[in-house]
């Protein structure tokens, strides 16, 4: 294992209402007691504070899945970065595949996103991911390097990136660990050119698509992959635990 931060995170999507997320982190907090990594969870923006006020004496780290780039402003439905952090959000998801196609988030508005949080005291945790036409076309480093450098342009602070393959994302076909460690290594030797080697050395890379808690001791145990971003496993407690638990072995 490297010295890099360890992280298994949660994003729970638009599911579980504020009872449900109070009584699975009062659960998930007993299972994670002594976990030697990070646990992240990204809440809906309904369940922000009181998933905070819930996770307080835990390891557990609440972040919301999305914010608006603006600082505020008449913005209808939008939520900015000063709220999200108010309400106890410590991270925050930019650029999730599923914002940038159905709401189409381009990577200049997830730059602009991620420059806000970072403004904000939160900690950005920013998803690129090729889709199967792309990797399919040989296209895979070209997508990748352009989201990594368009979405993370001017960035001062740590950060966290994710590597999610579109393909992977919801359809139970993982990355097998080898196509995520390569693609890992990849995006690391990205944020060493853009960046230096001491950022590349220390920002912690997740993979995310199809994590499950048996497919997740393996990917966690390649050199360049930091942890994971798990989805549809994350929203059961019983399987959310396993994969904690499977990271660390
Ligand atoms: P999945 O989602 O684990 O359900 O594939 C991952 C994600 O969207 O972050």
């Amino acid at each position: 294992m490297n010295q890099r931060r360890q992280i298994i995170a949660g994003n729970w999507k638009m599911y579980k209402t504020l009872g449900e997320s109070c009584e699975f982190i009062g659960k998930l907090a007993e299972k994670v007691k002594e976990c030697p990594h990070s646990v992240y969870l990204a809440v809906p923006f309904t369940a922000l504070q009181a998933a905070s006020e819930s996770a307080k004496e835990s390891e557990i780290v609440i972040g919301a899945q999305n914010m608006n780039d603006a600082s505020e402003g008449a913005f209808t439905g939008e939520v900015a970065a000063f709220m999200i952090k108010d309400a106890g959000a410590r991270f925050v998801i930019l650029g999730h595949s599923e914002r940038r196609k159905l709401y189409r988030e381009t990577n200049e508005l997830v730059n602009r996103k991620v420059l806000q949080a970072e403004k904000n005291g939160l900690e950005p945790l920013v998803c690129v991911g090729e889709t199967k036409e792309e990797r399919e076309a040989g296209k895979t480093e070209e997508v990748l390097r352009q989201q990594i450098e368009e979405s993370l342009s001017g960035v001062k602070g740590d950060f966290i990136l994710a590597y999610e393959p579109v393909w992977a994302i919801g359809t139970g076909h993982t990355a097998t660990p080898e196509t995520a460690q390569e693609t890992h290594a990849f995006c690391r030797s990205v944020l060493k050119e853009l960046f230096n080697k001491k950022v590349s050395d220390s920002t912690p890379i997740l993979y995310g698509g199809s994590v499950n808690p048996d497919n997740a001791g393996l990917l966690i145990k390649q050199a360049d992959i930091d942890g994971v971003l798990v989805g549809g496993s994350s929203l059961s407690l019983e399987k959310f635990g396993k994969i904690v638990h499977a990271s660390t072995l």
